[in-house]
């Protein structure tokens, strides 16, 4: 198996989120291509659909096409990336639309049944390809903060089949005095990937472990003060 890692975090390499996918990727053994969105240019997409009418390639001159090479060649994709006011950040929700050129031309067909998808990659090779999405956020629980995300990634892949990871408490692991915690999440991680190397799937009580947070959510809003401290007080109304 191959995987291509994509980086979704505009902190690029210093990411959060990064730090868990690597022990992921570590875990499945597998070798993986990176793309990172702080590493490339892509432009957002302008909307002309030429690429439905004539069924070309996207026309706009920038790193798509290399990401499009680099998906062609993985067997699995995992995307990182942190959570933005409950969605994707801008810069991978640009890419996401810009995949738009991949799609068979939507007709004006309606659902049949359950989760549906109006979208259906034109590439039959594409559409075997497997997801995982590993994503953390700042807030000190993951289910409240993902519910409009999952509903979102549901209709784009119509149903839940890929592979959600969602860490809570994000901002937590670079704090220096979690060493402990941090390397056991990270091995926590690490084992998840193996599981799915293995397996292709992730057990309930695997996806429990590596997603619950890191502190007590007391704990977290004491840690969480601490570090916002100095720019309160500067911001503070005179
Ligand atoms: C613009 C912006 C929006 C954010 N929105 C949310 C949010 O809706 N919910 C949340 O829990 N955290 C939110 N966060 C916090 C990030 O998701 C969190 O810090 C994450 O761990 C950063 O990961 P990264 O280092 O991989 O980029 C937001 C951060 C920024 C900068």
């Amino acid at each position: 198996m191959q995987a291509l890692l994509l980086n979704g975090s505009p902190r690029g390499a210093a990411s959060n989120t990064l730090r868990l996918s690597r022990a992921f990727l570590q875990g499945t053994g597998w070798p993986f291509e990176t793309f990172s969105l702080t590493e490339n240019r892509i432009e957002p997409c302008r909307g002309c659909m030429a690429c439905w009418r004539s069924g070309a390639p996207c026309t706009i001159a920038d790193d798509f096409s290399a990401f499009v090479g680099q998906f062609r060649r993985a067997d699995v994709l995992i995307a990182s990336f942190p959570l933005y006011y409950f969605g994707l950040p801008a810069q991978l929700k640009a890419l996401l639309d810009r995949t738009i050129s991949l799609m068979e031309p939507y007709h004006g067909q309606t659902p049949e049944g359950g989760h549906c998808s109006f979208q259906t990659l034109r590439d039959p090779a594409l559409r075997r390809k497997k997801l995982v999405v590993i994503s953390s956020c700042g807030y000190t629980e993951a289910a409240p903060m993902y519910e409009a995300l999952l509903a979102q990634l549901d209709r784009l892949c119509s149903g839940r089949n890929y592979t959600p990871l969602f860490f809570p408490q994000g901002e937590l692991l670079p704090v220096e005095k979690l060493d402990g915690p941090r390397a056991r999440r990270l091995q926590a991680f690490e084992a998840a990937g193996r599981e799915y190397a293995e397996t292709g799937t992730l057990s309930e009580q695997t996806l429990a472990g590596v997603q619950r947070p890191m502190v007590d959510p007391r704990v977290y809003e004491i840690l969480a003060r601490a570090q916002w401290r100095g720019g309160a007080e500067r911001n503070k109304q005179p």
